[in-house]
């Protein structure tokens, strides 16, 4: 095997996501421990903001810090190489965690199992499954009180939309939990809380063992085996295809604070889940064995000093080998760029890299030349697709407060929409700007950094508005009839795509209904 595809093939990249409190910072460190990464619990700083600083930007701004070093989490286990992205635990950042999930190549979804499926799971999941993305569930704290886990099984396939396959099973849950039956390796590991240590596994034959009565008791044992039963008579046997085309979910069970159930779900993960595949440009596929280097930007995060305004664009390698100090094209301007000090993060260390590979994330620094989006080549002019924006939730008008900063303003607002902070949005009756978020916060985040960092002022106006939908018709006239009608609701984005801005449901569904003939479109990926 060349070097290229021996590296390609051992990469795994993936994030975990969860709604928050689910336990998504517990896993991903306990991950690390194994990786060896770190090696004490509460190493990892999670980029959480916490519940109780959800409207203090200053404790933002302090999480921004720790953000960065936890973008990316590369790690070696055994001879697979795996990159964990980190997606915002806040629900206001939602979009970034979008475009996260376009440069994985797999997905770890926790459930909290007395909660079930949660508000934040179900959005991350529609995210998944129009990119196809393999996804494997992990229903945490089965050491608390929480539900069936048949329930949970059954809730997960009508929320998710997605059919499931346990590939573990517990013992009892809460205060009587057990253990848990590994289907995948046929053994049986048992429950010792304690946060730091892994659990005990019993070596076994298969689920008649009696090994296993010896070590849970005969009543547990047999409800075991009862439910295994009806589990393989219910449940298709697990496919792993099934799995990679994003047909089949398969589910652990765990405790990710005790470390238990977790080196089961990473053995499996490592074996299963896809190494980079090929990626779709708009031009043609491009597959991560060519020799030709390619990859975007997915991510950009903006440095804290204010007196420089640098950023780190964060680049997933898409094919080829990147090298260092080599001359690529960036596409959107046709510059042809050397990085100098590309970094790369192992171990929770950034280091300057002299090459990396397929499936991994560079941080080029950067002084405001690229955009969320940007594709980087050894010269073939490509672009990737699949960095949708979704309609936002809340819109205000954005107003400038001096009027001797106008330019400023104009800047600042420009290249915070390039990092992706926000979309902004033209309304064509009045050309006022309209500013639109997932959550309140980002509003607040907004007007700090341009005061901070460009030294404008803004304030907002309030702005009652539903939805954001890109519109379009094969039918130009129906299309020209619609936008005279609705005009004073018409806006561009910043493409200059058409968009209509619904102020309420109902209105919408007047509109889809008196114009059949217009395809209306809750993301800009249609
Ligand atoms: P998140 O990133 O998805 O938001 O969740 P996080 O890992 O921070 O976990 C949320 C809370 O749930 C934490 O408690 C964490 O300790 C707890 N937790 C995670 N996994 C388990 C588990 O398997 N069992 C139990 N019982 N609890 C679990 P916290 O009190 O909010 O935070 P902390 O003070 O413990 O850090």
């Amino acid at each position: 095997m060349s070097q290229l595809s021996d590296e390609i093939s051992r990469r795994r990249t993936f994030a975990i996501i969860s709604h928050p409190d689910a336990g998504k910072t517990t896993l991903t460190e306990k991950l690390l421990l194994f990786g060896g990464a770190i090696h004490i619990a509460g190493a990892v700083k999670s980029n959480k903001i916490k519940k109780t600083a959800t409207s203090d930007w200053m404790e933002i701004e302090k999480q921004r810090g720790i953000s960065v070093a936890t973008s990316v989490m590369g790690f070696n286990y055994g001879n697979y190489k795996i990159n964990i992205l980190d997606t915002p635990g806040h629900q206001d950042f939602a979009e970034d965690t979008y475009r996260t999930l376009t440069a994985v190549d797999s997905v770890i979804i926790v459930v909290d199992v007395a909660k079930g499926v949660e508000q934040q799971t179900r959005k991350l999941m529609e995210v998944c499954r129009m990119r196809n993305t393999p996804v494997i569930i992990f229903v945490n704290k089965l050491d608390r009180e929480g539900r069936d886990p048949f329930e949970i099984l059954d809730e997960l396939e009508s929320e998710l939309k997605i059919s499931v396959r346990p590939l573990s099973w517990p013992i009892n849950i809460g205060a009587k939990f057990k253990g848990v039956y590994n289907i995948f390796e046929n053994s049986l590991d048992l429950f010792t809380p304690d946060k730091q240590k892994v659990s005990e596994r019993v070596e076994i034959d298969d689920i008649n063992d009696s090994r296993i009565d010896v070590a849970v008791g005969q009543i547990d044992a047999s409800k075991l085996r009862e439910d295994i039963e009806l589990i393989e008579g219910v449940y298709p046997e697990f496919s792993v295809q099934d799995y990679l085309d994003a047909k089949v979910a398969p589910v652990f069970f765990g405790s990710a604070l005790n470390t238990f159930g977790v080196k089961e779900l990473l053995d499996c993960f490592v074996q299963i889940a896809p190494s980079p595949r090929s990626v779709q440009t708009e031009e043609r596929m491009v597959s991560p064995e060519e020799e030709g280097f390619s990859g975007f930007v997915f991510k950009i995060h903006a440095n804290m000093d204010p007196n420089h305004r640098s950023c780190i664009a964060f680049v997933k390698i898409c094919s080829g080998k990147f090298e260092r100090n080599f001359p690529y094209r960036h596409i959107r301007s046709g510059k042809v760029m050397k990085f100098a000090a590309p970094t790369a993060f192992m171990a929770q260390k950034k280091n300057i890299v002299d090459e990396a590979f397929p499936g991994d994330i560079v941080g080029i620094p950067d002084t405001g030349n690229f955009k969320i989006g940007d594709t980087i080549t050894s010269g073939e002019i490509l672009h990737f697709k699949g960095l949708p924006s979704f309609s936002p939730e809340m819109f205000k008008y954005i107003e400038n407060t001096d009027p001797m900063k106008s330019k400023q303003l104009e800047k600042g607002i420009q290249q915070l929409m390039d990092e992706g902070v926000a979309q902004l949005f033209t309304n064509q009756f009045n050309g006022r700007k309209i500013v639109g978020t997932v959550g309140q916060l980002q509003f607040e985040v907004i007007q700090y950094r341009l005061l901070h960092e460009y030294g404008a002022q803004c304030r907002w106006e309030p702005l009652s508005m539903f939805k954001a939908c890109w519109i379009e018709s094969d039918d130009t006239e129906a299309l020209a009839a619609f936008k005279k009608r609705k005009h004073q609701f018409m806006a561009t984005d910043r493409d200059g795509r058409d968009v209509f801005m619904a102020d309420s449901n109902y209105v919408l569904q007047m509109a889809q209904n008196d114009f059949p003939k217009i395809k209306f479109h809750f993301s800009s990926e249609f």
